[in-house]
This record gives C-alpha cells, sequence and structure tokens, in this order.
C-alpha cells in the first residue's frame, strides 16, 4: 500500500508553504552510497538516546557528522564540535552528503546551500518526535534539508505557534523535505512510527538532517 503511492510519487513536489516543499524520491539515486556512509559514520559515533534538559530521554537515537553536531544533556541543547561520549570530532561530512544536501535546497529555491552539520536520527516503531522549531542554528536565512530513508513516518508540519493547526504529510524512503525562508521558523514533528519493514533498511527509520549551524 505504501510501496505503491511512494512509487507513484516519485519526481514530483509536494508544497508544504511558501518556502516549503517535499521532493518525492529525490534522494532514491544517492541511496546506495548513503547507507555505507551512514554505517560508517555509526560506527565511530554510535546512535545513542539523549537525555534533554527536563531530564526526559529522547526516544529516537541519534548521531552526527560534520564540523557541528546537534547534542542535548541536562544543560540544554546545542551544537558542538566533538561527540560527547568519544570526546572526538565528529566524523566528516561524507562529500555525497554534501551534494546531495546542496542539490536538494537548490531545487527547493535555496542556493549556495554548504551545511556543516549533519544530524542523523534513527527511528523504530513506537518512536516520535514531538513538535519543536530548529532554532539552535545561528543563521536563520539558511534552509533546514530533511532527508528519509526506510520505513515511512507521518510528518507534521505546523505554524509559528505550537498550538497552530499541523499538515500531515507521509514521508517515504527517499524523500526530501525542505524548508527555510519565510517557513524557517515553523513548528515541526514526527507522528509515532508505525511497525513497518523495509526491504533495505528493515524495521527502523533513518532521517538525515542537514543544517547550516554555526
Ligand atoms: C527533525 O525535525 O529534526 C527531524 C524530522 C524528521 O525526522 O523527519
Ligand atoms: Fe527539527
Amino acid at each position: 500500500m505504501f510501496d505503491l503511492l511512494a512509487s507513484t510519487l516519485i519526481g514530483t513536489r509536494d508544497s508544504l508553504g511558501e518556502q516549503a516543499c517535499v521532493l518525492r524520491g529525490f534522494a532514491l539515486p544517492y541511496v546506495p552510497e548513503l547507507l555505507p556512509e551512514i554505517e560508517h559514520i555509526a560506527s565511530a559515533a554510535p546512535l545513542r538516546n539523549m537525555v534533554t534538559a527536563g531530564g526526559h530521554t529522547i526516544s529516537v537515537a541519534l548521531t552526527n557528522c560534520g564540523a557541528l553536531g546537534w547534542t542535548s544533556d541536562r544543560r540544554g541543547y546545542r551544537y558542538a564540535a566533538h561527540d560527547p561520549a568519544t570526546g572526538l570530532a565528529w566524523p566528516a561530512m561524507p562529500a555525497v552528503f554534501l551534494r546531495l544536501a546542496s542539490l536538494a535546497a537548490a531545487a527547493a529555491g535555496f542556493d549556495n546551500f554548504q551545511p556543516d552539520a549533519c544530524l542523523i536520527n534513527r527511528y523504530l516503531p513506537g518512536n516520535r518526535l514531538s513538535l519543536h522549531q530548529d532554532k539552535n542554528e545561528k543563521d536563520f536565512r539558511e534552509p533546514i534539508v530533511s532527508v528519509s530513508l526506510g520505513i515511512p513516518a507521518m510528518f507534521l508540519f505546523g505554524g509559528h505557534q505550537r498550538s497552530d493547526k499541523t499538515q500531515r504529510i507521509p514521508l517515504f524512503h527517499g524523500d526530501v523535505a525542505v524548508w527555510g525562508g519565510a517557513d524557517r521558523m515553523r513548528y515541526h514533528g514526527v507522528m509515532p512510527l508505525k511497525e513497518e519493514n523495509h526491504p533495505l533498511l528493515g524495521v527502523r527509520r533513518i532521517n538525515m538532517t542537514f543544517r547550516k549551524a554555526g
């Protein structure tokens, strides 16, 4: 069911706002290069469940690559040049990641996007991400580029207030969501993942979020 819908959407674009869209299947040609790079990054900087300032454990496991990595602990959210688990610099951003992120940004109307941070999120069935704004980056003029791999997720895209009505957009393997400009600070989140099995990734979803953080 999902497979049929996903395959008929490939190459299309869904508008989520004035400067926000989903590029259906945009990442598919890159997948054979992305997966081994993700494995390599996760072997150097393992996926882990971080805690928030409030002491809540984030159900989505994460790691990073690039000059800066998104982290959270009892002191709050921030970007850091080193992996707090190992004290080492985050793994370098692979060239194919940069290429994909900047071509997707350009396709969505944002030229010259050069991310310095790639957050890699691993969702298992039941994992969710509550509504939030991405606001730890220095320059809000740069867009967010978010690549979905593996089992589908229902993305929530809201407004500028947490209480604003949200659109529900299914994100499939290979889809790339981009939001910036007037839509850069909109609330967004992910509904609890349903149990599914993806032929390449098994029972998981990987999301790669590219940002210019520093
Ligand atoms: C995020 O908001 O950082 C991730 C969104 C997603 O997993 O699609
Ligand atoms: Fe986000």
